[in-house]
């Protein structure tokens, strides 16, 4: 039976070590969350980097590091400190990160971290020649290896290459700003199936590959001399009986078998019933609309007091890219904004946020996601924020009410949501009114077509439908030459 390689920079499972143990935590990200679900059920190998430094470790712990890694059908790219610098806090998340999310502001233009980006997409090319056997397919994701599709055609002419890319493609007048993007649009050329998550990511990619290169355009292929390329939208899904089944497993547990937040969450509720549980979830990251969040939370609790004292914002607040100075700086402006707005609204024994600067394993972010009656999610630009589709999925009687931001990939296929812009705080304190006063038939119809929506385009659905139109673009393919 023929295998195929799933490659992304990091690898679904992060290995943590202590000195005779070694850890595997399932990583953080849409990326990962999602296609590990869909992983397990192929006969596939995913190669990427697990967060370990080699270099740090002894013999008996690479061979410990290995063989755990196998255990998860994963093979590791090793990425020296340097390249960590330069190919993935730089590269990758100092130019092409901010670039694609409209943050031209925080955008570097180093040749050094071009260059480091050059070589370590060829290191993962490597590691993908050594695992070669038996593979017909390979599917590609995201930002950090957009060479690598180039890279594999040229050596691997006969294997069928996807790419997904998991964040916004900017439009052509943003995207001429890099130094390297013919380049970077020829490296991803190099697969024959590219798939974004909305259409205007991938009209965006059209343009430029129209305007740079000049190739002709068949409405979703792309005509180059030898060879077709097609372009489609695939907005990814998530595995949505897991998050139902696991919600509905939350509520029905005995109190000795309740996790610790959620008895903190019935105590609380018990004490204060008139109390609303605003959630917010997401890496500490500047593109996710943090800053924005919080002042409109502020916003509201000084322009509507008659909710001051009956409302609670959750803020979970994961850290991500601890290294990139942005992030850095972000943290030290949650923290300061926090416990500005909790030193002015906070009685003796309420705040009006909790605050968590950590991250939860997967039965604890269902207990929120249950328990909270409000999502706000107001990103100032996410490729999709999976997070807004398993918040709706955790509602298994139908009552909750998402405010989301029409700057998420996602609201183009949840428009039964409160839709806001991230920019605009009154808009946004209104709609936290709003979904406070919302009757529950309305909360409850608006989330019965969005789940049947979200359970008919799950992730199984997103993973398949991918393939199948690789398959197809293979045999077209054939035609054509
Ligand atoms: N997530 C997690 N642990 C946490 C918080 C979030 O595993 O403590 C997961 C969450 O379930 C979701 C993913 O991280 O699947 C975040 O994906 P999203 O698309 O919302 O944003 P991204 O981080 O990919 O930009
Ligand atoms: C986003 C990106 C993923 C990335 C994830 C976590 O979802 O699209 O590629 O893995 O964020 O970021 P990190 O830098 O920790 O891998």
């Amino acid at each position: 039976m023929s295998r195929f390689l799933i490659i992304s920079n990091r690898l679904p499972v992060q290995i943590s070590i202590s000195e005779n143990d070694i850890g595997v935590e399932p990583s953080v990200g849409g990326l990962a969350t999602g296609m590990m679900s869909v992983s397990k059920s192929f006969n596939s190998l995913w190669i990427g980097w697990s967060g370990v430094d080699f270099n740090e470790l002894t013999n008996s712990q690479v061979k410990k590091v290995n063989s755990a890694l196998k255990k998860e059908k994963c093979v590791s790219v090793n990425l020296t400190q340097e390249e960590v610098e330069l190919y993935y806090e730089g590269f990758s998340n100092k130019t092409i990160w901010p670039l694609f999310h409209y943050f031209n502001q925080f955008v570097e233009y180093e040749d050094e971290q071009w260059q480091a980006y050059k070589r370590v997409n060829q290191k993962f090319a490597d590691v993908i020649a050594e695992n070669m056997e038996g593979v017909d397919k390979i599917w590609i994701h995201d930002y950090h290896l957009l060479l690598l599709p180039q890279m594999i055609k040229e050596k691997f002419p006969d294997v069928t290459i996807g790419f997904f890319l998991h964040i916004p493609f900017p439009s052509y007048e943003l995207f001429r700003i890099l130094p390297w993007r013919n380049e970077i649009i020829q490296g991803m050329l190099g697969a024959d199936l590219l798939g974004f998550h909305t259409f205007d990511y991938e009209r965006h990619f059209m343009s430029a590959v129209r305007r740079l290169l000049g190739y002709d355009i068949n409405i979703n292929e792309i005509h180059l001399p030898k060879r077709i390329v097609k372009v489609d939208n695939f907005p990814m899904g998530i595995d949505y009986d897991k998050f139902q089944d696991a919600a509905l497993d939350s509520q029905k547990r005995s109190v000795r078998d309740k996790s610790e937040i959620r008895k903190e969450l019935e105590r609380y509720y018990l004490l204060y019933p008139e109390t609303k549980f605003v959630l917010s979830i997401d890496r500490l990251d500047y593109t996710k609309g943090l800053i924005n969040r919080l002042e409109a939370f502020e916003y509201f609790l000084e322009n509507y007091p008659e909710y001051r004292n009956k409302i609670t914002l959750v803020l979970l607040a994961v850290p991500s890219r601890i290294g990139v100075d942005q992030y850095q700086q972000m943290k030290s402006e949650v923290d300061e904004i926090v416990g500005r707005i909790n030193g002015t609204y906070s009685s003796i024994n309420r705040n009006p946020i909790w605050y968590f600067y950590r991250s939860l394993p997967f039965e604890n972010l269902v207990d929120l996601y249950n328990y909270c009656e409000i999502a706000l999610i107001t990103p100032i630009r996410d490729g999709m924020n999976l997070v807004a589709k398993e918040f709706i999925a955790s509602k298994t009687d139908g009552r909750g009410v998402l405010i989301l931001s029409e700057m998420a990939g996602a609201s183009k296929e949840m428009s039964e949501a409160l839709i806001i812009n991230p920019n605009d705080r009154a808009q946004i304190a209104e709609a936290i009114k709003r979904a406070i006063e919302m009757p529950l038939d309305e909360q409850i119809e608006r989330n019965t077509v969005l789940q049947k929506r979200l359970k008919r385009y799950n992730i199984e659905k997103w993973a398949t439908d991918f393939l199948n139109s690789l398959d197809k673009v293979l045999q077209n393919e054939q035609q054509y030459l």
